[in-house]
């Protein structure tokens, strides 16, 4: 394993999931839409947002690797550590299979756009288009996410502005990851 963020919760599969749900902040996420711009929405970012299925699986790997391609390539350069497609697609598979575990995912006519993936207490997988970068978009998902802890790596330099930028700080705690090329990752907490 070389990247991030690869965990093995065990669950059912495959999981129940639905085109409808009431999100934790208590809005009701609608069936696959396009994200709306700001100057479709009069300047809101309503956000539609849907629980993602088995059937994403494939979608979140792709997302997650062109996201982390970008992201993460000073972290773990591409022809040092080719990406591990099959590993992140098997991971996927079992989160999506966990109980525990949410899934929300937005997405437009070209595919996913952005998911988040959280328990009860911890945010564990984000990412966004690169294409939707800036957008707002991450933040209008983070408002869905109602866990408190994180780990980020610590030269995820984008990553890191963002959540302190919504109020998440480190909390001290660091340790470096299991895998080559052992990056140290830091726990954040949203105060
Ligand atoms: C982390 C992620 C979801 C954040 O979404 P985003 O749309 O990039 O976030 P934002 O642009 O709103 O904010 C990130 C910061 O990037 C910076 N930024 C914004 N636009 C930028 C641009 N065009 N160029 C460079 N930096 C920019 C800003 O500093 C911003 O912080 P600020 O508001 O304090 O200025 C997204 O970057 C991503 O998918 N990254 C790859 C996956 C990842 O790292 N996930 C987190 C794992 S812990």
């Amino acid at each position: 394993m070389s990247w991030p963020g690869l965990v093995s919760p065990e669950g059912d599969w495959p999981p129940e999931g639905g085109p409808l749900i009431l999100t934790h902040s208590g809005r009701l996420a609608q069936e696959v839409g396009r994200f709306p711009s700001p100057a479709t929405t009069g300047g809101s970012m309503a956000a539609m947002f849907r629980r993602a299925t088995g059937s994403d699986a494939v979608g979140l790997r792709d997302l997650e690797k062109a996201a982390n391609l970008v992201a993460l390539a000073h972290v773990f350069p591409p022809e040092q550590h080719p990406y591990p497609d099959q590993l992140v697609l098997d991971r996927w598979r079992e989160v999506l299979a966990d109980p525990d575990v949410t899934t929300l995912v937005s997405e437009d006519d070209e595919g996913l756009t952005a998911f988040a993936a959280f328990d009860e207490d911890t945010l564990l997988h984000l990412a966004v288009r690169t294409n939707q970068w800036a957008s707002g978009l991450a933040r209008t998902l983070m408002a869905e996410v109602p866990s408190t802890r994180l780990w980020c790596l610590a030269e995820n330099h984008r990553a890191r502005r963002f959540y302190e930028r919504l109020g998440w700080r480190p909390t001290g705690k660091e340790e470096p990851e299991t895998f080559v090329p052992f990056p140290v990752r830091l726990e954040y907490e949203l105060r």
